[in-house]
């Protein structure tokens, strides 16, 4: 099957997240393309593929801008075919019910502003990147790091991404869009 992953990143966590699904989406004998959503042109068209996985991460309660446009620009397409979402957070890394509810607002959200009804979701924890923050954002996520009991280091980063949990996302993603599933 052709693959389209594409993705929103603003520290570059979900960069990573996407190239780790286009390589899971490679050894399991499909071809992918991985697309920055911020560099999309006309011919990026989830159309002329078997399956499109979207990725974003969220930043203040809201996805990337190039990334909701891009989904907004090609839900048609993207509601037509088969397709995923993979939203990347901080709260997916934890189990509070009420940073789990933020999230499915944000999902909510996400689908109502663009039109796309992902068929399959998958939160995937993101990750602290003090080496990419200035300094008020570095100051923030510290807060953050304390309010949620984490002990973390300045100028160190900290991933919680599960990589076997995605794996098997894209696993079950594959299967349920091959013909004939
Ligand atoms: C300024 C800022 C705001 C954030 N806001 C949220 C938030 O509202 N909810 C959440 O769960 N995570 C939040 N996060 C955590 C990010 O989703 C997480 O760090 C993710 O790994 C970022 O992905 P990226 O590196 O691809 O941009 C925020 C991070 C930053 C730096």
């Amino acid at each position: 099957m052709r693959v389209l992953v594409v993705y929103g990143t603003t520290e570059g966590q979900t960069r990573k997240i996407a190239e780790r699904i286009a390589a899971r989406v490679g050894d399991l004998g499909h071809e992918a393309t991985l697309l920055d959503a911020s560099a999309a042109g006309p011919g990026d068209d989830p159309a002329a593929f078997d399956l499109a996985i979207l990725a974003g991460s969220v930043h203040v309660g809201r996805y990337q801008a190039p990334l909701v446009d891009y989904a907004r620009r090609h839900a048609a397409a993207l509601n037509a075919s088969a397709s995923a979402f993979v939203s990347v957070s901080l709260s997916a890394a934890g189990d509070d019910p009420e940073d789990w509810a933020g999230l499915a607002r944000c999902v909510e959200g996400f689908r109502h502003e663009t039109g796309w009804r992902a068929p399959r979701l998958h939160h995937a924890a993101g990750a602290f990147r003090f080496t990419r923050y200035d300094f008020l954002k570095s100051w923030a996520m510290r807060y953050v790091a304390y309010r949620r009991g984490e002990h973390v280091q300045a100028g160190a980063d900290r991933e919680y991404t599960d990589w076997d949990a995605l794996d098997a996302f894209v696993e079950e993603t594959l299967a349920a869009a091959a013909p004939g599933a």
